[in-house]
């Protein structure tokens, strides 16, 4: 089974992915974590050059280089999972290049971003998508308390961060695997809602 977060930097997808990663171990579920962009020495190289680095970078570029680690990880480590029955949860997967790529930069029309989504992803889709939505300026606000600056894609701002939380809208509107969370709710409450989904799924 594989299950992917989305959501605008500061939605709290981390938070409820520990949440239900101890959840599945404590059920006694194999279980295995997997963050975008990242998760293979390859990918983590590509993470740093993508996030890290003050080099202007052109949006088709910039498209690619999340596409390119993205074919990594897939192809090494998450099919290799799922083929020995492992869930898999991916902290972010192409639907942020849809939102962020797509809506926010604008890189490519959005039918061309699928495409290459579908190739970069070796045509796995997840079984479910957890969308914790919530609104920009909440987001924003989560983020300055981390005391981390800003990295190169936080960096675009609000109105950027409107058109990505737009994209996340577009989708869940489209996609029957999604599930769309308030996500300006207390930590537990949205870690129930998302357990008597994952637990329906497991039965
Ligand atoms: P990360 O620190 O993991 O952010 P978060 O904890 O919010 O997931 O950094 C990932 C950043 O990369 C985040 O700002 C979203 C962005 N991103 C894209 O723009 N396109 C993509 O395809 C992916 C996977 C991430």
């Amino acid at each position: 089974m594989l299950i992917s977060f989305e959501g605008i930097d500061g939605c709290g997808k981390t938070t409820q992915i520990m949440l239900l990663h101890e959840r599945l171990q404590r059920e006694k579920m194999p279980v295995d974590v997997l963050r975008e962009p990242g998760g293979t020495e390859l990918s983590e190289m590509i993470r740093g050059i993508l996030l890290n680095s003050d080099i202007p970078m052109n949006p088709v570029t910039e498209l690619l280089l999340f596409s390119a680690a993205r074919s990594e990880l897939v192809s090494t480590r998450v099919k290799p999972l799922l083929d020995q029955k492992v869930i898999v949860i991916l902290d972010r997967f192409y639907d942020s290049t849809v939102a962020y790529q797509g809506f926010g930069r604008g890189s490519l029309p959005i039918n061309e971003i699928n495409k290459l989504n579908k190739i970069a992803a070796h045509g796995l889709e997840p079984d479910v998508t957890f969308f914790l939505d919530i609104g920009v300026d909440e987001a924003l606000e989560r983020q300055n308390g981390t005391g981390k600056g800003p990295d190169r894609i936080e960096r675009a701002g609000g109105a950027f961060f409107e058109r990505v939380r737009d994209g996340y809208h577009y989708m869940s509107e489209q996609n029957g695997r999604y599930h769309t969370i308030d996500a300006n709710r207390p930590a537990e409450d949205i870690h129930h809602e998302i357990w008597l989904r994952v637990s329906g799924m497991i039965r």
